[in-house]
């Protein structure tokens, strides 16, 4: 099939770019991307192009390049669907918090309303493609409902996972490691893939069965994950025996088997995939009774809650073991840097088991929004609410603290003015630094008691 409209139900994080990016490098495909969320698609329509729903950096310009010539932001779901040739599904699929498979498996109820939308509004064959990540054999349930309450057209189910890293989204989708195609019919693959080589590479473009394409996106969030995992448990052991994490991560990733990235110690992975992923992987393998595939991955998330969590035990015990009335300034609160993105993010946990502990909070973070932050922190109630301020500055952030938390690697903090910083603090001046990022030297001289992640402060 010749594809010259492609329509995406779903304008977040991973539609919005994606979309954008094909629109960019496919000037003569119309690509629309529809959202049910009103405010969400005026956001990506809006002039301004610092008010786009999502800040990537780089994405700004990718959109005003496309916008309004081939690439349209609309809330017409069923005018998108009808005239596009090709159909890419990227709604959220959180993890179900009701039911059965409640706290594990995906809830597909997005999923499902899309199929149906489709089979409803369709009038010819279309190809449909999974980008969202997806419990294995979630095709097979789509083409189903196609299939059985469709208007008797035909339907091509692919699997397109997409691997864009959030901060670093228009990178990876201009110059991916790879595109992987999962699906059953060759002519429907030759369609996509020959969307992808207008600016892929043909060898980075991989072709597998449908379940190998779902299954692949499951367990690569759940390899890159795990490592986080690997290394953040060495991280405690470090710092009881005088190892420094840092120096293990580098030493075994210069062994090329074992490869250097993704071995940085931190506070915890956050972000919308991990453990969603890998709790989805958990919730299959014990669906098949395969209870010790299950154990082996269930782990890796409980090692991440285990990380964040003495984190923030630690900033109790080295605060005299009260935080009771004290202020504790949080630098960061997106999962990761260069997004605004705070789903996951360690920073909630964080901030909920210091109010727990009566600390009032003040949190600084250069793109996520006081509106967001208070959204993140919904179950507590109105008096815990109270201990929690939200700084437009960072040195106010700081000022009168008893300690900082660096939780987000943002580059900026790097520029700041710590001597400054310190003056304004209440002494002894503690920073915990959940992501190795500043100069332990360098604080430790202005006079800071400087606490990183994996190395001991003996
Ligand atoms: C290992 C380390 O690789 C080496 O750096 C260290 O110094 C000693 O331990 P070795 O045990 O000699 O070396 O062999 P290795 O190639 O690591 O294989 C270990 C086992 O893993 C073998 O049984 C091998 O068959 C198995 N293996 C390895 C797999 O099953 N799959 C793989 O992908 C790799
Ligand atoms: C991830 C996958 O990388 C991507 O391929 C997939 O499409 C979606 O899920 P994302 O969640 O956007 O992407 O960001 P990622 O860079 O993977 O970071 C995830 C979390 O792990 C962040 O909280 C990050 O800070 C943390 N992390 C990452 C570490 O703590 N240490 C590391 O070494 C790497
Ligand atoms: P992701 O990180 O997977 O992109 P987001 O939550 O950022 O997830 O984006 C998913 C988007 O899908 C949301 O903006 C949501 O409003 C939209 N959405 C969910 N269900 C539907 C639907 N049936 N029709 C249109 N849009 C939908």
């Amino acid at each position: 099939m010749k594809i010259n409209s492609i329509c995406c139900i779903g304008a977040g994080y991973v539609g919005g770019p994606t979309m954008a990016v094909i629109a960019q490098k496919c000037p003569h495909i119309k690509v629309t991307v529809v959202d049910l969320n009103e405010s969400r698609i005026a956001d990506w329509n809006d002039a301004n192009l610092e008010n786009l729903p999502v800040y990537e950096p780089g994405l700004d310009a990718v959109v005003a390049e496309a916008r309004g010539r081939n690439l349209f932001f609309s809330t017409d779901v069923d005018k998108a669907i009808d005239e596009a040739q090709m159909i890419f599904i990227s709604v959220n699929t959180p993890t179900k918090n009701y039911g059965a498979g409640k706290g594990m498996a995906a809830d597909l109820k997005y999923i499902e309303l899309c199929a149906r939308q489709i089979a409803r509004v369709s009038k010819q064959d279309k190809i449909v493609v999974e980008k969202s990540t997806l419990p294995v054999r979630t095709a097979e349930a789509i083409k189903n409902i196609l299939d059985h309450t469709g208007n008797g057209v035909q339907f091509q189910i692919l699997s397109n996972p997409e691997f864009l890293a959030e901060g670093t989204a228009v990178q990876d989708l201009h110059n991916p490691d790879r595109v992987l195609i999962g699906g059953e019919d060759k002519d429907a693959i030759k369609s996509l893939v020959d969307i992808y080589a207008n600016w892929v590479p043909a060898e980075k473009i991989l072709t597998t069965n449908v379940w190998s394409s779902e299954l692949s996106k499951l367990t690569a969030n759940a390899f890159l994950a795990q490592r986080v995992s690997s290394i953040n448990a060495i991280s405690e052991l470090c710092e009881k025996t005088g190892a420094d994490v840092s120096e293990v991560s580098k030493a075994i990733g210069m062994d090329v088997r074992i490869g250097s990235k993704f071995l940085k110690a931190s506070v915890g992975f956050g972000g919308s995939c991990f453990q969603k992923d890998i709790l989805n992987l958990v919730y299959i393998a014990k669906s098949y009774g395969l209870h010790e595939v299950a154990d082996y991955w269930e782990q890796v998330v409980i090692m991440n809650d285990h990380q964040k969590n003495r984190f923030s035990r630690n900033i109790v015990q080295t605060l005299y073991n009260t935080i009771s009335g004290k202020k504790i300034t949080l630098l960061g609160w997106a999962f990761k840097k260069d997004t605004n993105d705070t789903r996951e993010s360690a920073a909630i946990n964080i901030a909920q088991n210091l109010i727990a502990e009566q600390a009032k909070i003040a949190v600084y973070d250069p793109k996520v929004s006081e509106k967001q932050i208070k959204e993140d922190l919904i179950s507590l109630d109105e008096n815990q609410l109270k201990l929690i301020q939200v700084n437009q500055d960072p040195y106010e952030a700081c000022h009168n603290s008893h300690a900082i938390a660096v939780l987000t690697e943002w580059d900026e903090f790097n520029t700041y003015d710590w001597q400054k910083i310190y003056n304004n603090m209440l002494k002894p001046a503690f920073i915990f630094d959940g992501r190795n990022l500043l100069d332990k030297k360098q604080m430790t001289k202005i006079g800071f008691t400087y606490i990183a992640v994996g190395s001991s402060n003996l």
